[in-house]
């Protein structure tokens, strides 16, 4: 299956699977995932849009379905690596796996849907615009999106800054969850040191 056939049924799926504030979201990810694609080689839009429109397609399923949707996709070793970091956490890989079991998605897709909550230590360059897309799409409300999608139309956003960028956003995750006393998953501190270190950071 091509991609845009593959991105027409995952649209369809959104109106079952997902609510109509969630499904907005889905889509303005989407688009700003293309846009942000645009801008840099390596990373063709249509996958991109794919990537933002299909990232929280399992984003709804209760406790029970989602476990039941991991049994069925023989993903049972997820509700394991999972258990203990909240509910939220699992719709990510999960949705992942669905859309490469029934889509077939391309590996670079796939790859940024299962990482798009945590971050990954080896982020591409997808993650990084979805990672992007999600937190800040103009749905987003709070002043941290407002903030960054103003840097990013600004001028100085280069290649480079997709980096700094999502930096900025696993930053405003970590800081959300300490400051609520939170635990912090691994992979989200990896993604974090990773993104320090390419930009720059390295104490
Ligand atoms: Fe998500
Ligand atoms: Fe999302």
């Amino acid at each position: 299956m091509n991609i845009l056939k593959m991105t027409e049924q995952v649209a369809a799926e959104l109106d079952a699977k997902l609510s109509a504030e969630r499904k907005r979201h889905s889509i303005q990810c989407a688009v700003m995932a293309a846009d942000l694609a645009l801008k840099f080689r390596g990373v063709h839009p249509d996958r991109a849009y794919l990537a933002g429109l299909g990232h929280d397609i399992l984003r709804d399923l209760s406790e029970k379905e989602t476990l039941l949707t991991a049994q069925g996709l023989g993903a049972g070793k997820l509700i394991k690596r999972f258990a203990g970091w909240g509910h939220e956490l699992i719709h990510a890989p999960l949705g992942a796996i669905y859309l490469r079991a029934r889509y077939c998605v391309p590996a670079d897709v796939f790859n940024a849907i299962e990482f798009h909550s945590t971050g990954s230590p080896r982020p591409g360059r997808l993650l990084l615009i979805l990672m992007i897309s999600d937190f800040c799409e103009p749905g987003r409300e709070y002043p941290e999106a407002a903030r960054l999608r103003s840097r990013i139309s600004g001028p100085g956003f280069t290649k480079e800054a997709l980096s700094f960028m999502a930096r900025e956003v696993l930053k405003y995750k970590l800081e959300y969850l300490l400051n609520r006393n939170k635990p912090v998953c691994p992979a989200s501190v990896g993604a974090y040191n990773y993104l320090c270190r390419i930009t720059g950071i390295t104490q």
